[in-house]
């Protein structure tokens, strides 16, 4: 039996700005700079531009690592542009593994929709904070560290 192992994770940069306008949806057409795409004109922007339904389906987790990264970023949701947020969903696989990576300028909240993960991050003095996870609860990884999750068998049954 096959049992997806799925969570959601948001990165939120530390920076917000103050904006003039209420929001700037990313005219994807442009040039993607430091400070994000330049606006659609308020008059093209729909209430479509604020939601994606990209996240609903899971995603192929045969690979080498059994699992499998879906970005919710602003090329894929222009409703984020200029926000200093994205989510992404994680697929995991039986003995699925997210491997050790960084995200430099955000941090990151992990919330589990599914199934169990052992999830951690090294911080600069090489101390490892770990836990296991299950449905429903949360972890947040401060930024710059390097972080990582892997897919968990709590207990026979569930695989
Ligand atoms: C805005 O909408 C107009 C009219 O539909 C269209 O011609 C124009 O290309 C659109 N601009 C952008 C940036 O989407
Ligand atoms: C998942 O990906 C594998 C490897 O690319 C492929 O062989 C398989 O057909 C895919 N499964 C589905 C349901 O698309």
């Amino acid at each position: 039996m096959f049992l997806h192992i799925v969570f959601l994770l948001s990165l939120l940069s530390s920076t917000s700005h103050a904006t003039v306008q209420d929001f700037c949806v990313a005219d994807l057409k442009g040039a993607d700079t430091p400070s994000g795409y330049p606006c659609k004109p308020p008059a093209n922007v729909t209430s479509d531009d604020f939601v994606y339904t990209g996240l609903a389906e899971a995603a192929n987790v045969t690979n080498i690592i059994n699992a499998a990264v879906t970005p919710a970023f602003v090329a894929q949701f222009p409703g984020l542009n200029g926000l200093d947020l994205s989510a992404a969903r994680l697929d995991l696989g039986p003995g699925g593994v997210i491997p050790l990576h960084t995200h430099p300028g955000a941090n990151e909240l992990l919330i589990v929709l599914q199934g169990h993960i052992l999830a951690g991050f090294i911080s600069s003095g090489n101390i490892v904070y770990q836990k296991v996870l299950k449905k429903g609860e949360l972890m947040v990884f401060p930024q710059g560290l390097l972080h990582f999750q892997i897919a968990v068998a709590i207990s026979p049954l569930l695989w």
